[in-house]
């Protein structure tokens, strides 16, 4: 044995190191070789350094390769080839942060060959509970609403919204957050097809029409996607401003008159 300056160590001095070392805990032989581990730290210090000290264009490439949610959510619609690929689609898509908060998606209701699309905002908590939209209070005034028209979405209504996750305590949804589902109500509108659509409250106007406003806006039919669109109050106001029904009223009248008008030949 060897002391490390290279002198031969007598055998009563080696063993008198190896118990003091013994002594100080040192029972275990970790690799052949021994470490100085002041030199890692110094190196790994000094790698920081360069690291910190690095042009900015290092870090350029990882920024440009962010994701878009926008451009991603309009691939995924885009090659969705029908309504289950479309739920797969959005099943899929993690990029939407009320999808955290939300139990589980709320696709859509009723018959996927209907005339008349009723698109409304995002579900609430029964909604989300139950996985259909329009299911609480404010959906049975809806099925009320129609149902005084001779619409149902058993029959002759397919529904949806804008938003299929649930936003924490029932906050409107953040403008980023519409961006990048609308691309999925886009394609959801296509695939279904229908004669015309019913736009529920304002959140849906904003992100069907580009415009806010809904007392002014309801009741004057417009277009949305290539089809007639008919603004509508949201039932949740009519429950809360019950007056306001008169003007649901004629809005339904109106929706009759242009579905009639729709199946009246030539
Ligand atoms: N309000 C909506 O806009 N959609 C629902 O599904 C439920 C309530």
């Amino acid at each position: 044995m060897e002391s490390e300056d290279g002198m031969a160590l007598d055998w009563h001095v080696a063993r008198a190191l190896l118990e003091w070392q013994l002594e100080m805990g040192v029972d275990e032989a970790l690799a052949e070789a021994p470490v100085d581990r002041f030199a890692v730290e110094a190196a790994a210090r000094e790698a920081a350094a360069q690291r910190e000290a690095a042009p900015a264009r290092a870090a350029a490439p990882v920024r440009q390769a962010a994701v878009d949610p926008v451009a991603e959510a309009e691939a995924l619609a885009r090659a969705a080839v029908d309504l289950p690929a479309l739920r797969a689609a959005m099943e899929g898509f993690d990029h939407c942060q009320l999808k955290r908060g939300a139990r589980r998606l709320v696709f859509a209701d009723g018959v996927a060959t209907a005339r008349v699309m009723v698109v409304g905002e995002a579900p609430g908590r029964d909604e989300d509970i139950e996985g259909r939209p329009f299911v609480g209070r404010a959906g049975q005034l809806l099925d009320r609403m129609l149902a005084a028209v001779q619409l149902s979405r058993a029959e002759s209504v397919y529904i949806t919204n804008v938003l299929p996750w649930r936003p924490p305590q029932n906050r409107d949804p953040r403008p980023e957050e519409i961006a990048m589902m609308l691309p999925f109500l886009r394609r959801h509108i296509a695939l279904v097809d229908p004669a015309l659509l019913v736009i529920v409250g304002n959140i849906s106007c904003q992100a069907l029409l580009g415009r806010r406003g809904i007392t002014r806006l309801r009741g004057q039919w417009t277009e949305a996607e290539g089809r007639p669109a008919l603004p509508m109050l949201h039932p949740a106001y009519l429950l809360r401003q019950p007056l306001a029904k008169r003007e649901s009223w004629a809005d339904l009248l109106s929706l009759k008159a242009r579905l009639r008008d729709l199946s009246a030949p030539g």
